[in-house]
């Protein structure tokens, strides 16, 4: 049960892959990503991932590569793998060429894929919360598309850290607060949840789809709406949500207490039904 890449067809040993050094990923961020994982050895929501997928290359006027062709390449590489609970990142970029902003006339879609073993999240962040810190953001403004251009994240996450606290919420210059640098955001207030709008601004999360369908079936009221940082602070509860992340309570940001500082009901609520979604 190895951890295996795949790279335009052929299926390896992770250290074996390796891109050419004009990939236009690797040298403009010309390139979209997934991150799909398993439970129990079946793919979780494949086909809403390969939706976002298809939406990411078609933003970024990628020549199209048929959708089968990407989910056969998938569910090869997971069944290669055998590994039950695996995570596997998808990276397309426009291909390989000599370094021109513009378009190649002639270049290859580069098509990688690393699926490796998931490792959970550390029981306590999801038994106590975790704390959050906000920053400004400072993304581009098509944050819909699945690019790898993630300096923003990166840099807000690693800030984050370093402040001792879990992630950073970006919160836009214009008081919007947006979302995690790796997941989406929901706050609660008065039994309600609130989440940002699906807009350029924020990226469309699977895992946000699945919680704002099952507060539908569950009768809970959502809204999705803009929020500020004083909403923020004064939430009841405020989770973020992804894959991987699941459903992640959220129990201080800036050093406030988020409530009374405990994972709220309705937080747990959530997780236990996406549980149940995942076990069914
Ligand atoms: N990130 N918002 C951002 C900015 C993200 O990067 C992600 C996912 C999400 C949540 O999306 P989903 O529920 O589809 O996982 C929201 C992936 C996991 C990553 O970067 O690895």
């Amino acid at each position: 049960m190895p951890e295996l890449a795949y790279l335009n067809g052929t299926i390896m040993p992770i250290e074996n892959a390796a891109v050419p050094v004009e990939d236009r990923g690797y040298n403009f961020g010309d390139a979209v990503y997934e991150y799909v994982a398993s439970y129990n050895g079946r793919l979780f929501y494949l086909e809403p991932h390969l939706d976002r997928l298809e939406h990411s290359m078609a933003a970024l006027a990628f020549p199209p590569l048929p959708r089968e062709k990407i989910r056969t390449a998938i569910e090869t590489l997971f069944a290669e793998a055998a590994i039950d609970r695996a995570g596997i990142y998808i990276q397309i970029s426009r291909g390989v060429a000599p370094r021109d902003h513009a378009f190649p006339a002639d270049a290859e879609l580069q098509f990688l894929m690393i699926l490796r073993r998931v490792h959970e999240k550390p029981a306590v962040l999801r038994d106590k919360g975790a704390a959050a810190i906000t920053v400004t953001d400072i993304r581009w403004g098509r944050c819909d598309i699945k690019t790898v251009q993630l300096l923003p994240n990166v840099l807000a996450k690693q800030q984050a850290l370093e402040a001792g606290a879990y992630d950073a919420i970006f919160v836009a210059e214009t008081g919007e607060v947006r979302e995690g640098t790796s997941s989406n955001l929901f706050i609660i207030k008065d039994q309600s949840l609130i989440t940002h709008p699906l807009t350029q601004r924020i990226l469309p999360g699977i895992t946000r789809m699945i919680i704002l369908d099952i507060c539908k079936a569950a009768g809970l009221s959502v809204e999705e709406a803009y929020f500020d940082k004083a909403a923020l602070y004064a939430a009841d509860e405020v989770f973020m949500s992804g894959t991987i992340t699941e459903v992640l309570p959220i129990t201080r940001i800036d050093d406030k207490p988020i409530g009374d500082g405990a994972v709220g009901p309705v937080t747990r609520r959530l997780n236990r039904d996406l549980l149940d979604r995942i076990g069914g």
